[in-house]
């Protein structure tokens, strides 16, 4: 059975992710976040501090490691949420510390861990069907998704639902801090030579400046429908 792929790709925190676990729900598929993906590398790095003494990321290091770091997705009942686990330590608190933000990007932009991470995401493509989002869902892990959806908002739109997000969380953070890592994320992932961020020829894009996740989720839902 031909695999049924919804592609959700876009910028930082346009909330790509809690839009495609919501249609993941809505559709009985599976929700893979590829972006916890490059955040769990990310954290594996700091953790064993794979960093010169200058703070510059060990790629070679890294790239050598990535048969060690062994990557999972198990389901949480208490949360309903499938997080990401890493050598069987469930991270999925950790990654999203803003230490792990501040060097995701440059983990992502080396060739062989996107080809690592693409591999692994081309195998969880199942049966029942899969939500993935990232920012090379429907350009380069699947060209041939039948559905493909491109989610942007403006920076400071975006800056400030961030913002608000680890404020509610207790996260002691600036606005100007987190404006800063949205934008310098922007720059990293649109410009990479290892398959930027691009929206798909065939993607439909959708600005959510104006919406709320209900909005854009029955927006998604529709889209989705017409493709269907
Ligand atoms: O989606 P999220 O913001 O958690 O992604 C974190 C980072 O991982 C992005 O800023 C980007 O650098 C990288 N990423 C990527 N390709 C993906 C998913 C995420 O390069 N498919």
């Amino acid at each position: 059975m031909t695999p049924k792929v919804i592609a959700i790709d876009g910028h930082s925190s346009t909330g790509k992710s809690s839009l495609s676990k919501k249609v993941a729900l809505a559709l009985g598929f599976i929700h893979v976040d590829t972006g916890a993906m490059y955040r769990a590398v990310a954290w594996y790095a700091l953790d064993k501090n794979l960093l010169s003494s200058e703070g510059e990321l060990l790629v070679d290091k890294l790239v050598e490691s990535l048969d060690d770091i062994n990557l999972k997705f198990e389901l949480n009942p208490n949360s309903g949420n499938r997080e990401i686990h890493l050598n069987g330590q469930n991270i999925e608190g950790e990654i999203r510390s803003m230490e792990v933000a501040n060097l995701v990007s440059t983990v992502a932009k080396i060739p062989e861990i996107r080809e690592h991470l693409v591999k692994l995401q081309r195998q969880m493509a199942n049966e029942v069907g899969i939500v993935m989002d990232g920012r090379d869902i429907g350009s380069v892990v699947f060209p041939d998704a039948p559905v493909k959806i491109f989610l942007t908002a403006s920076a400071k739109v975006r800056a400030q639902r961030r913002y608000d997000e680890l404020r509610s969380n207790g996260v002691e953070i600036t606005f100007d801090e987190v404006e800063e890592n949205i934008n310098s994320r922007d720059a990293i992932d649109t410009q990479r030579s290892a398959s930027p961020l691009v929206k798909a020829e065939d993607a439909v894009e959708v600005n959510n400046d104006h919406m709320n996740q209900e909005e854009t989720l029955q927006t998604v839902l529709k889209i989705i429908k017409e493709k269907g």
